[in-house]
């Protein structure tokens, strides 16, 4: 699929893991905004990227005037877990556009739940975990930053989690704080107050987007956030039934958040962590 000939007017915005999800959600959003964007959907597989934009042109059905922008869609490989496919990634991008105005950094995953019973080891599933959701992800930020910086208006966007708090695991109502019983061993553990790889790397990457601000706090131009999309029922961790315990919304509230987001519905919040609105955290996740 070739760029239309208009493509220097449109945001251009770069969503890894966009095949499914809150990635997929979120392109669907940006479809339906009136403002232009060429959306790179980044994907590990061609093939994923290339049924999702099929099914996102189908929602939108471009045919209608009224249907949304002018927007077009890009697949994108790229796997967090190689350098080599983070660079491959890069000079696609590159090749195709000279400025990146937006990175939503929204791949991720988590392993606590299904990993044991899939034959990970604790170690596999803690090197897995940070592997994507902390290194591959600040790799692919730093690969990344010549394109901002020929953006008037760049954004950097992180997926973090309402888990990724060190204040929350002080208050005894919150849901995945929840102590088992005395003594050793604990009884197992459904998910509940478990999923420690995950809420543990999605905090390291807190500490990733606070650095971030301070390595770019003199270019001024640049907006950074953790985004808190709220529990909503994905892919994520390969367990819906878990998911829909922790009362998981639909994806789309969070597409239509991180668009907000984008479209700067929370500048005044640069540098935190954010939440959609009416989440029980508030509209700022605490650290
Ligand atoms: N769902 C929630 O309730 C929730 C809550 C808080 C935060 N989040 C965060 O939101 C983000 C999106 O997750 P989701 O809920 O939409 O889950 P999802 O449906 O599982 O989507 C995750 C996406 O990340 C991709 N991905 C996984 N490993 C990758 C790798 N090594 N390299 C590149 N891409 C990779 C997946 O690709 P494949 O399709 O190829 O597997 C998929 O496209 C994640 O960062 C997650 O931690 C989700």
């Amino acid at each position: 699929m070739s760029l239309s000939p208009n493509t220097e007017l449109k945001t251009k915005v770069l969503i890894t893991g966009a095949n499914t999800g809150i990635g997929y959600e979120t392109c669907l959003a940006l479809l339906r905004s009136q403002i232009p964007y060429t959306i790179f959907l980044g994907s590990r597989s061609k093939t994923n990227a290339e049924n999702a934009i099929k099914k996102l042109y189908e929602q939108i059905d471009f045919d209608q005037p009224s249907s949304g922008s002018d927007s077009e869609v890009i697949p994108v490989v790229v796997d967090l877990e190689s350098d080599e496919s983070i660079s491959a990634c890069y000079e696609e991008v590159k090749s195709r556009t000279d400025k990146l105005d937006v990175l939503v950094n929204n791949a991720g995953a988590a392993f606590d739940g299904t990993g044991p019973k899939n034959g990970m080891s604790q170690r596999e599933i803690f090197n897995r975990t940070f592997d994507i959701n902390v290194t591959g992800t600040h790799i692919l930020t730093q690969r990344f930053i010549p394109l901002l910086f020929n953006s008037a208006n760049p954004r950097i966007l992180f997926l973090t989690s309402g888990s990724a708090s060190l204040s929350r695991t002080e208050d005894p109502h919150f849901s995945l704080n929840k102590s088992p019983g005395p003594g050793w061993p604990k009884e197992e553990e459904e998910g509940e107050g478990g999923y420690l790889s995950y809420k543990s790397s999605k905090l390291a990457l807190n500490m990733i987007m606070r650095d971030w601000i301070r390595l770019l706090r003199n270019d001024d131009k640049f907006k950074i956030w953790s985004i808190n999309p709220g529990t909503v029922l994905t892919g994520l961790g390969g367990d819906k039934e878990q998911l829909k315990k922790w009362n998981a919304k639909s994806p789309e509230t969070s597409g239509i958040f991180i668009r907000d987001v984008i479209e700067g519905k929370r500048d005044d919040q640069v540098g935190k962590s954010v939440s959609p609105p009416g989440g029980p955290s508030g509209n700022i996740l605490p650290w």
